[in-house]
């Protein structure tokens, strides 16, 4: 009976350790992606509206809090005396987002030729908000999470987020909203719907399930 018990815990452990190892991984990688897609943009926004201070302090504001995030997690796995799992842009809810919208993957996009018009920049704007508004919610179930609440780096880590996100959406809706444009038309939230979908019920599960799955040998940062 003793034994029993042991091995349900050693197996709620071992569960536990793996969920919050993908969930890092995950994190990061979508951290990292986020702060150096928005160097892109940022640079475009620069040289294309260079009056509009307010937005370029925000968006500026918004990279530099992705890059915070993405340091809360290099110093979560450092703590943990791991590497994180190699993940590819399939996890990447952005990456997914600008493929469906655009056409095209993050590291092709035309940023300058996108900020210059206004039809394209709109649909970046949605994307961004969506992506973000997405986030949020996620991190208040991930806030409920046992196991993530049985961490109290990562949980400190989520309330951290959570605190910062409202600032990654507002700046872009404000910006659709003060011309007249939809921050989230029905079409762009079935997207962000199905994306989201794929990667709770197919992606991130696969990635728990591949005990074979390899570590990154390098900080994506170091690249
Ligand atoms: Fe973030
Ligand atoms: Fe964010």
């Amino acid at each position: 009976m003793a034994t029993a018990t042991g091995d349900t815990r050693a197996f709620q452990g071992g569960f536990r350790d793996r969920y919050l190892d993908v969930l890092g991984s995950v994190y990061i990688y979508n951290e990292h992606r986020g702060y150096t897609a928005l160097d892109r943009v940022l640079d475009a926004v620069r040289a294309v509206c260079p009056d509009d201070l307010a937005f370029i302090k925000a968006i500026e504001k918004h990279r530099a809090d992705e890059r915070k995030h993405y340091l809360m997690f290099k110093r979560w796995f450092e703590l943990n005396h791991r590497m994180p799992l190699a993940l590819d842009r399939s996890v990447g809810h952005i990456d997914r987002f600008i493929l469906r919208a655009f056409g095209c993957e993050i590291d092709a996009l035309d940023t300058p030729r996108i900020v210059a018009d206004p039809a394209l920049f709109e649909k970046l704007c949605q994307v961004i908000v969506l992506t973000e508004e997405r986030g949020l919610r996620q991190v208040d179930v991930l806030l409920a999470n046992p196991s993530v609440r049985s961490d109290p780096a990562l949980t400190r880590m989520f309330q951290v987020i959570h605190k910062d996100e409202p600032d990654h959406f507002v700046p872009y809706r404000n910006w659709l909203e003060n011309r007249g444009l939809p921050a989230a038309p029905w079409r762009a939230r079935l997207t962000d719907f199905w994306i989201h979908r794929a990667l709770i019920l197919g992606k991130i599960p696969m990635i728990f399930l591949d005990a074979g799955l390899p570590r990154m040998e390098r900080w994506p940062d170091q690249e």
